[in-house]
This record gives structure tokens, sequence and C-alpha cells, in this order.
């Protein structure tokens, strides 16, 4: 089975493990704070925050903005459940915006939508979760715009857009947003087993993300609310959580991030490769290519996560494609519809969902693989 996405560990990254395993930190050691420190350089962030994975990063995002029972967050619809999770965790209600049909992402239009629509029922939205699904950036400039005039919180889910670059500035920045989370799970574009990140440029959001990650617990001296007590006892100072990442993992990080340039690099020529094979038959087939319909600024790059495309009868294709061994995935059944979320349907997220299918993309793939697989792709398509 050729896999939609798989890790790529190496010599170097067993090596990484096995002499932080030789050491004397497994957890809590030196390699934690020095992953955040080269990842905070790598996406031009002030600070980072590195946890358990991306959901309990989307969790402490919420409590570190103070979001809770009485609030509203917007959640783009097509995404990992855990995009709107983290609101349900805080006791938040959740409401979702609707996406572009083609893209799968929201949009400026669709978010100002979902504002007024709650605006009209009184209702005040607190935070948006906006994810940039594929690793493909969001408008961020048209969405920091909305977040002035309605004043929520922008958090970017950005599981899939480690490397992704928009206008030129590095996903991860913060320039338009309050925080931004990353994750590394093992099909994401690098690794920590499980493993996920927060950045942000607001030092006490920072601090506050750090408590929450390590039991709300407080071991500075200089930060002990009774100052009486001698330098070795802690306090905790508020409920938090055991989400740390292992020095284990961070190490694991650490060589990955080494590595993030040519994994970028490499799923950017397989990204390309794709249209070469397929863009004669687009029309014959009914397919769709992911970027095909949307203008790309040149100073926007994907980090090419999911390589998405449409097709007719998706669903058949998919079992056809997987029984021939090609790990084709679907992303994402719109959180709305889920039974916990009501079984909502809105329409762009229904449309999108229903041609969506993502063939095999990561860095292991060579032309030939890709040759495979677009043969079978088009042998399991009926023309129109
Ligand atoms: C968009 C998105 N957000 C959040 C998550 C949660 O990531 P993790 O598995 O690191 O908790 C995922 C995982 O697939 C995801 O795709």
């Amino acid at each position: 089975m050729i896999p939609y996405s798989r890790q790529c560990i190496d010599e170097e990254d067993v090596e990484a493990v096995a002499s932080t395993l030789r050491s004397d930190y497994l957890t809590t050691g030196p390699q934690v704070p020095l992953f955040e420190e080269e990842l905070a350089l790598r996406v031009n962030a002030p600070y980072c925050v590195a946890v358990s994975s991306a959901t309990a990063a989307l969790h402490i995002s919420m409590l570190a903005l103070g979001i809770g029972p009485q609030d509203t967050v917007l959640v783009s619809n097509v995404s990992f459940v855990s995009s709107a999770n983290c609101a349900r965790m805080v006791g938040a209600k959740v409401e979702f915006v609707d996406v572009d049909e083609k893209s799968g992402l929201i949009t400026p239009k669709t978010l100002k939508k979902a504002l007024e629509r709650l605006k009209a029922q009184g209702i005040f939205v607190k935070a948006v979760v906006a994810v940039h699904l594929s690793g493909r950036p969001l408008d961020l400039a048209g969405l920091y715009k909305l977040k002035q005039e309605y004043g929520f919180y922008l958090i970017e889910d950005a599981a899939h857009a480690l490397g992704a670059v928009y206008k030129g500035d590095t996903i991860g920045s913060c320039k338009y947003s309050d925080l931004c989370v990353f994750s590394f799970h093992p099909v994401k574009i690098i690794t920590t087993c499980e493993g996920g990140a927060v950045t942000c440029q607001d030092e006490g959001l920072y601090k506050e993300l750090q408590l929450l990650r390590s039991h709300g617990i407080v071991h500075d001296k200089a930060l002990l609310q009774d100052q009486s007590y001698p330098e070795f006892y802690y306090e905790m100072q508020t409920l938090g959580f055991n989400y740390r990442l292992s020095d284990v993992q961070a190490a694991l990080g650490i060589s990955q991030l080494n590595k993030l340039d040519k994994f970028l690099e490499k799923r950017r020529a397989l990204a390309k490769l794709y249209p070469t094979f397929l863009n004669e038959h687009l029309k014959e087939y009914d397919i769709s290519l992911p970027m095909a319909d949307l203008e790309e600024h040149e100073e926007n790059l994907s980090s090419w996560h999911l390589y998405q495309i449409g097709v007719p009868n998706r669903d058949c294709v998919y079992q056809t494609l997987r029984a021939k061994g090609i790990g084709v995935q679907i992303h994402y059944l719109p959180i709305s519809r889920h039974p916990y979320y009501g079984k909502i349907h809105l329409e762009g997220s229904d449309k999108f969902f229903k041609r969506a299918l993502s063939i095999p993309l990561h860095v292991r793939l060579e032309k030939r693989d890709l040759s495979l697989i677009c043969a079978l792709l088009l042998e399991s398509l009926d023309k129109v």
C-alpha cells in the first residue's frame, strides 16, 4: 500500500533519540527548550511552547485566552474534530464557518457571513479557529481585518502548515493572529511521534501557556504568591495539565527540524509533478486539482501536507484505489455533520467534501510512484 502520508525517519533521527535515551533526562531536560527555540526561530515568532499534541495546544490556547462556558467560538468547518473540540473542552459554544467549495478553506467572505449571522442573534464571537487546510495559507490579512472589526481572538490551526508562507511571512509568526498551533503527528510535515506546539508574540500568553502545560505549577521563587516559602517549595496557581513533550520527542523534533527545508522542497516538487500526469485529463474525467482555481500569490507557499483533488463519485474511487494498494484518504467529513455537533449541513463544506480525495504526498515518493498513482486513478474514473 502506498500511504497518503507517512513519516520520514533517518539514522540521524535515530541517533538523536538514542543519545537522549542515554542522557540524564527523558522528560523536561535541555532538549525541549532547545526545540522551542529552534522552532520559534524557524517560524519567526518570539515565543514557542512545545506540548504533547496539537489537540493539547488548542486546549491550552483556549484557556490562555480566557475562553469559557459563556463564550462562542467560530471554527473552520472542514477540519479534524480537534479544531472544534478545544472550545468544547472549556465549555464554550461552537459555531461553524462555511468554506470555499473549491479549496475547503474559510475566506473573509464566509467568515463575515458567519459573524453577521451570529450578530443578528445578539451573539458576540470570542474567538475564531482558522485552519490552514492541507498546508495552504489562509487569507490572513482578510481575516485580520475582520478581527479588528469584530474584536475576536484569532487562533491559526496550522497543524498542516509548518513551513507554509503567507505574503512572505512564515505561518507561525502570528503577524495576524494571537496564537498559532502546529502538530507533529507522524503524517505531518515533521514528527515527534505525538507532539504539538503553540507560537505567539505576547509574553503574557506565553507564560500562561507554560503554566497550563505543566499542572499550573510555579517553581520560580520570584513568582510564588507566598514569598515566605523557601525556594525549594512550589505553588499550583491555576488548574493545568500534564501536556509536556518529553526530551526524547524534542530531540527527534530538533533532528527533524534540521531537515524541514529538504522535506518542503520535496513536497513542493511532487505537488508540481502531479499536474504533469493529470492536466490533459481534467475535463475528460472531471478532475479538479488543488490551486487550479484560486490565485496563488507569488509569496504564498503551501507546505503541501495534503494533495487534495476533487473527483466525481468520490466514495467509489476511494474504494477502487484502496483495493489497488493506493492509500487515498478523505479529509474531512465537515465537523458540523458529526452527530455530536448536530449533523448540520453547510453548502460550501458539503460541496467540497463530496469530491475531496487526498492522493499520496510524502517525501519518500518518487516520480514513478506518482505515475502509477495517476494511471490507477484514471482507470478508476469514468469519462464524462
Ligand atoms: C487540522 C488539525 N488540527 C488539529 C489536529 C490535532 O493534531 P494532534 O493529533 O497533534 O492532536 C489535527 C490532526 O490531524 C489536524 O489535522
